[in-house]
């Protein structure tokens, strides 16, 4: 493993035990993260009975709302590559008696995504250096017209480049680098899709992604 994935390791290795607190934090900054999570799930356009992976799944924050739309007999594939992370995970899902949710640990850039009718990587995929090919990998795993989804932070077009070093201390405690900045899974998103969008949100500070399996 590169130094710059342990590094990232480390991070919600030790965030892993307060996630679900401190991921609440965003609200301070008037991020509506709730709300982002609800949106990036409807744009799943789910069914009952589906299969969906949650990459980067970290706690299963995202599960109660999936399972609401998939039902008993649909099915999760948590990934995550923290084992920190997806103890929370499992933790939540004894405590909730789900029997529908499978957990993987794994890294995202070389896990082989089973055939599925969804994928969400909720404030996830930008971390990812070889996000571009996990993209198209999830694309080809995906059931003709589901969907992949991306919801995470980005530069905004109008910051400007001398004033990305700011960015920095605001970031780097939750994994994040500067190398993100020209991360652009979005485009992966559109590339690989049809019928893709892209949304903006928080001033650009936000974005959401979709497409479809050809
Ligand atoms: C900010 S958390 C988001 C967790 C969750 N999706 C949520 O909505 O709360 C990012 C998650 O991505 C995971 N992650 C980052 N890079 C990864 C990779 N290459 N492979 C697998 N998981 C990764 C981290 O371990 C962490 O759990």
């Amino acid at each position: 493993m590169d130094a710059a994935k342990q590094t990232l390791v480390d991070v919600f290795a030790k965030r892993a035990r307060n996630y679900d607190i401190t991921s609440n934090f965003m609200y301070a900054a008037g991020m509506r993260i709730a709300r982002y999570r609800r949106m990036s799930v409807d744009f799943l356009d789910l069914r009952p009975g589906d299969t969906v992976v949650d990459a980067g799944c970290g706690t299963g924050l995202n599960f109660p709302l999936i399972l609401d739309r998939i039902g008993p007999t649909g099915r999760i594939i948590g990934v995550d590559f923290s084992g920190e992370m997806l103890a929370q995970a499992e933790r939540r899902v004894a405590r909730e008696g789900w029997t529908n949710v499978e957990l993987i640990q794994a890294d995202l850039e070389t896990f082989e995504f089973p055939p599925c009718d969804g994928i969400i990587a909720f404030l996830s995929i930008t971390l990812l250096p070889r996000y571009d090919e996990t993209i198209a990998r999830g694309y080809a795993a995906l059931r003709p017209g589901r969907r992949w989804v991306v919801h995470d932070y980005k530069l905004p077009g109008w910051w400007p480049e001398r004033m990305l070093h700011l960015l920095e201390p605001l970031i780097k405690p939750f994994g994040g680098s500067m190398d993100m900045a020209a991360r652009r899974p979005w485009e992966s998103i559109r590339r690989y899709g049809v019928d893709a969008a892209v949304i903006d949100r928080y001033f650009g500070f936000a974005v959401f992604a979709y497409g479809s399996a050809r």
